[in-house]
């Protein structure tokens, strides 16, 4: 059988720009040589798309950006190309694509900017479409639109950064007024915990709030949730699954950046820490935020239950998940019976359906 030629793209103008270097390093290690010619796409953090024919150890040292076989290539929207358009002294070539698989977290990779490209381009590709990235990522939507499928989650509100120069006591007296503290101020599109703050006294509301505009032009604050962080992976069209459920125990007052990529020291639980009957509520609410709200391919859907009562509160829908080869999305579906490399070729499939 002719093998499927497919274009990995990683790095991206994002605040998660290292995470998925990490991402795609993994992937790449496990696509299967026999079922699949790669190309490797980067984009740095400045905008540049390469073609980088180099070693997979590359992206974790950040080497790939100098290799001298880089040559410069894009993909372009005319659908009658189907392909990457790679540019070679002067001359420029068509390498066609039966596949793209988008390996990039945050802004410009995981929140439709580039999905609307691919669309464009005619291409089958990985994961959600313009869409419902948009609506995923955006922390301040997906709450709003949740809220009407009675699906629970923190009490929240959510304002313009531009606004808080002109109305900061305003905005502070409305979080006052509604949520309880703590809380955590977090910008509405960012991801890896970037940007984001538990605040315990109003006192240092400021300064959190000037952490989130730094990342994003509008800004969430959400009530603390006491409890167990909780993670489902959902894979599938329209009939889409949720694996085993799982829990991250955060070393660090919350799970933040450090905690997730630099440590080491958060511990996953797999399966969590929760009574069966609420493990399957876990899956179900997941399965029904990611059809509501047009996911497909894949989403890790992510919860808190409460410490007391064990309510399932949904914390947020990561379109594309950390994917390393320890990072929670693949260790789920490894532990539900769906190996890393099969996983990846289930996922190829998908993009073709
Ligand atoms: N409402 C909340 N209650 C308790 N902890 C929270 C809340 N919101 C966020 N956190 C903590 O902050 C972390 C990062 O916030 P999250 O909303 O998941 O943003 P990101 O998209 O950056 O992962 C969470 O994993 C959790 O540890
Ligand atoms: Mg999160």
């Amino acid at each position: 059988m002719a093998k499927i030629s497919l274009g990995v793209i990683f790095g991206g103008v994002s605040s998660e720009h290292e995470v998925s270097l990490m991402s795609a390093a993994s992937i790449l290690e496990n696509l299967s040589a026999e079922k699949y010619c790669v190309y490797q796409i980067g984009i740095t953090k400045e905008g540049k798309w390469l073609l980088y024919s180099g070693p997979v150890s590359g992206l974790l040292d950040g080497a790939w950006e100098t290799h001298p076989q880089n040559v410069p290539a894009f993909l372009p929207p005319d659908s009658s190309i189907k392909g990457l358009v790679v540019l070679e002294e002067g001359n420029s070539r068509v390498i066609p694509l039966d596949v793209i698989f988008p390996v990039l977290h945050g802004k410009n990779g995981e929140d439709g900017t580039i999905q609307g490209l691919f669309q464009l381009s005619g291409i089958p590709f990985v994961g959600c479409r313009t869409h419902s990235s948009a609506v995923c990522m955006d922390k301040a939507v997906t709450h709003s639109l949740l809220s009407c499928a009675n699906i629970e989650q923190a009490h929240y509100l959510w304002f313009y950064a531009d606004r808080f120069p002109v109305a900061a006591d305003t905005i502070k007296n409305k979080i006052k007024a509604r949520l309880n503290f703590p809380v955590f101020v977090k910008p509405a599109n960012a991801g890896s915990s970037v940007g984001v703050s538990r605040v315990d006294r109003e006192e240092d509301l400021d300064a959190a709030i000037l952490k989130a505009i730094r990342e994003d032009d509008k800004v969430v604050v959400e009530e603390g949730i006491i409890g167990q962080e909780i993670e489902c992976a959902v894979l599938g069209n329209r009939d889409a699954e949720a694996s085993i459920v799982g829990e991250i125990g955060a070393s660090a007052q919350f799970y933040d950046y450090d905690d997730k990529y630099i440590n080491g020291t958060s511990q996953l639980y797999i399966p969590a820490r929760i009574s069966e009957e609420t493990a399957q509520k876990v899956r179900e609410i997941a399965v029904r935020a990611y059809r509501l709200l047009g996911c497909r391919g894949l989403a890790r859907v992510d919860f808190f239950v409460t410490q007391d009562d064990h309510r399932v509160i949904l914390n947020e829908i990561n379109t594309l998940p950390g994917f390393t080869s320890i990072s929670m999305y693949p260790k789920l579906w490894e532990a539900t019976g769906l190996p890393y490399s099969q996983l990846l070729d289930r996922l190829i499939e998908l993009a073709k359906n």
